[in-house]
């Protein structure tokens, strides 16, 4: 079969006394039909976008532009970001930037997701303002962080004489948010990021295909692989479709106690799209209130980490920690490049045995290790595979965790797309930056902040 393997062996209790009986998954067969229905009604933003050619085309067009530069800035955070990073991570070569310009060919590409001085400040003095392109990626158009940073840009350019114009281009909503306003008055270029498509579900979307083609990503074959588990993540049988399997056996188990997802790629070019699942996972599921209304706290906390690394760092309490935790391994079957290691010291039994193996021998060897391991502990675990890591693959990475995320919301009942839990905090920077309308904010917060018991030591 073309494409990413499943396997869900583990999660069974046939291999793990803590995992899942058949019986209990079965039991989901009918409710798992009424949801694949019910999201396919309501089709929310991201089921269509692989469908839809007209963000393909937009970029495409652009193409010639866009890698006339010779540094593609990303400023942008969260939804806006992350699936950039996983993609840059993934699909080009882990010391892309730092390559000879002309074994590149291509401009550097920096995704900027922070506003730390730090970070802005070393990317900024690693680029000439005249010939790079800042991206700046907001759906809302508002957000500080990424507002910020399009300031800082423009700033910069404007002090090096240049038209910001030329240099900038805006991926924003369509209609609203002051981003839309300034590209229409001062004549920005912009592509639209679609109102109905989350920011955590707009990997898709011109929001990640801008890099994606300043990188010479495949955007067509990312598109395909979506398509493809399209097909898989409609299937009614749960033990067919990888989404609502997942989605079942995590939510079974959540309600067990095994209230934190740990993703474990062992691969560093996979190693991003933890990150980009940590925040689907966490910012979709993560809800006070179900969709009654009432109070219910829901959420699985997802953990990432790196094999072989975090072997020397996590799993001594994964196997033997508290039984919170289920595990996915992120398995790649035939890396890009491979290291044979050297027969030296033969001599040694303890260096012997490494002598001739390849590299991508022992990582897989180490991922064996550790699920055979944790297995024996009874920790719950599955692994997704990586036949390859290519832009399909990838594509069908994004889309089956985005629709195993919408059925997991709906067994949750809860509204998965929403995020109110972050608006607290944006609000009370606001009202401490200054910004008009949050005078009382301010006030209160300070309040509070004068009145509350000090315990600094
Ligand atoms: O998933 C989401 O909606 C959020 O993480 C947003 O992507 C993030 O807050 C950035 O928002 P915006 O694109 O409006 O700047």
């Amino acid at each position: 079969m073309k494409g990413l393997k499943f396997d869900f062996s583990n999660l069974f209790r046939e291999n793990v006394n803590t995992g899942v009986t058949s019986e209990e998954v079965n039991a989901f067969q009918e409710n798992v039909s009424k949801i694949i229905d019910e999201i396919l009604e309501e089709n929310p933003g991201f089921i269509k976008v692989p469908f839809t050619r007209k963000w393909i085309d937009r970029v495409t067009d652009l193409k010639s532009w866009i890698q006339s530069f010779e540094s593609v800035v990303v400023l942008g955070i969260g939804g806006s970001a992350l699936g950039n990073l996983a993609l840059q991570n993934a699909l080009n070569p882990l010391n892309y930037n730092s390559m000879d310009s002309k074994k590149r060919n291509l401009p550097k590409i920096f995704i900027v997701d922070n506003v730390d001085p730090d970070l802005v400040s070393s990317v900024l003095d690693q680029i000439n303002p005249a010939t790079t392109l800042f991206n700046v990626i907001s759906k809302s158009g508002t957000t500080a962080e990424a507002m910020s940073n399009y300031l800082i840009a423009r700033g910069i350019l404007e002090s090096y004489g240049l038209k910001p114009q030329e240099n900038i281009l805006f991926t924003t909503d369509p209609e609203n948010g002051i981003l839309r306003k300034i590209a229409l008055d001062e004549g920005f270029k912009t592509l639209e990021i679609p109102p109905e498509v989350g920011g955590r579900f707009s990997v898709l979307t011109p929001v990640g295909l801008v890099s994606a083609i300043a990188g010479n990503i495949d955007i067509i074959d990312l598109f395909n692989g979506a398509k493809d588990m399209y097909e898989r993540v409609t299937v009614k049988n749960i033990m067919e479709n990888p989404a609502a399997l997942n989605a079942v056996i995590h939510y079974i188990l959540n309600s067990k106690g095994f209230s934190m997802s740990v993703m474990m790629p062992y691969s560093n070019r996979l190693f991003l799209l933890a990150d980009w699942y940590r925040q689907l996972w966490a910012e979709s599921l993560g809800k006070e209130v179900n969709l009654k209304g009432e109070k219910i706290n829901a959420g699985q906390t997802p953990i990432k980490a790196l094999g072989a690394t975090d072997q020397h760092s996590q799993v001594q309490l994964y196997n033997e920690g508290p039984y919170d935790k289920v595990f996915t391994f992120l398995k790649l079957e035939k890396f890009q490049r491979d290291i044979t290691i050297p027969k030296i010291h033969g001599e040694f039994d303890e260096l012997s045995y490494l002598g001739g193996a390849k590299l991508s021998e022992l990582l897989n060897n180490e991922l064996d290790g550790t699920e055979y391991a944790i297995t024996q502990h009874n920790r719950p675990n599955m692994k997704v595979i990586f036949p390859e890591i290519n832009a399909y693959n990838v594509g069908q990475f994004f889309y089956v965790y985005e629709f195993t995320t919408a059925i997991m919301g709906k067994l949750l009942e809860i509204d998965a797309y929403n995020q109110p839990g972050v608006e607290l905090g944006k609000k009370v920077t606001y009202a401490l930056m200054g910004r008009k309308g949050y005078e009382e904010m301010a006030k209160k917060v300070n309040e509070t902040k004068d009145n509350k018991k000090k315990v600094i030591i």
